[in-house]
């Protein structure tokens, strides 16, 4: 059952020790028409990941998902994914964590690109509207990374265990600030992104894309300088980013 978790935010807060999957609960929520809700749990029994993948979430992480109805049109919603992933590698830096972002939206630890946080947004609506966006995040916070996947750590791991409330407060407000502003989100990705500059191989429906990765243009779109000149991948497009 969802009790009171005392945060100071513009949403509720449905907070659940332990549930199936924040996302799952926020898709329900948004489908009975509410807005402005943050579900939020120290537990997943069955969270998920992009690409139908399970997300691991032991007790002690922070597993959060925001219900919006913005007027926007669905494809650019994933600047909210974006934005997202710049307020939660925020909090992580001010957590004293070395947290960059991987395009479109993994928080990685800099230097290792051991993975931190992962992001799934799910959305319905029409062509020219969406009628609401979740947007799940899930912070490997304060849990063993023995109990993550391979090429995964934490922040217990990095800095020691943190405030998980005040961590939520920070990720929340600055979400709720960034939200409506487009640019303000982009800049803030450029300033945390750990792929621009880099070489990346993008796997795309219509085949990979090889180059330098050298800007991001709203709404997700990366920029790739290629042999053939600049190619514009969409998030969406993207099966697999690496390092070449
Ligand atoms: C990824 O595959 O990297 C995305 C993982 C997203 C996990 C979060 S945890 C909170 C929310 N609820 C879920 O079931 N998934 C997302």
């Amino acid at each position: 059952p969802a009790v009171e978790y005392g945060l100071e935010a513009p949403y509720r807060i449905e907070y659940h020790d332990a549930i199936a999957s924040t996302n799952a609960r926020a898709r329900e929520l948004a489908k009975a028409g509410d807005a402005d809700v943050v579900v939020l749990a120290n537990e997943q029994t069955a969270g998920r990941g992009r690409l139908d993948r399970a997300w691991n979430a032991p007790s002690g992480g922070v597993y959060l998902s925001v219900v919006l109805r913005p007027e926007m049109a669905p494809m650019e919603a994933p600047l909210l994914t974006l934005a997202a992933a710049v307020a939660t590698t925020r909090a992580l830096r001010e957590a004293g964590v070395d947290a960059g972002i991987k395009w479109p939206n993994d928080i990685l630890l800099e230097f290792t690109g051991e993975k931190l946080v992962g992001i799934l947004t799910e959305m319905e609506g029409e062509a020219d509207r969406v009628s609401w966006v979740v947007c799940g995040i899930g912070v490997n916070a304060n849990v063993d990374s023995e109990d993550l996947p391979q090429g995964a750590t934490s922040v217990r791991e990095q800095v020691g265990d943190i405030d998980r409330r005040a961590f939520v407060q920070r990720v929340i407000e600055e979400f709720d600030t960034l939200k409506g502003d487009p640019d303000a989100i982009l800049d803030g990705w450029r300033e945390h992104a750990i792929t621009l500059g880099q070489r990346v191989r993008v796997e795309t429906s219509r085949g990979a894309v090889v180059g330098e990765a050298l800007d991001i243009e709203s709404p997700g779109r990366l920029v790739i300088e290629t042999d053939e000149g600049e190619v514009r991948v969409h998030a969406g497009d993207c099966e697999h980013l690496r390092p070449v």
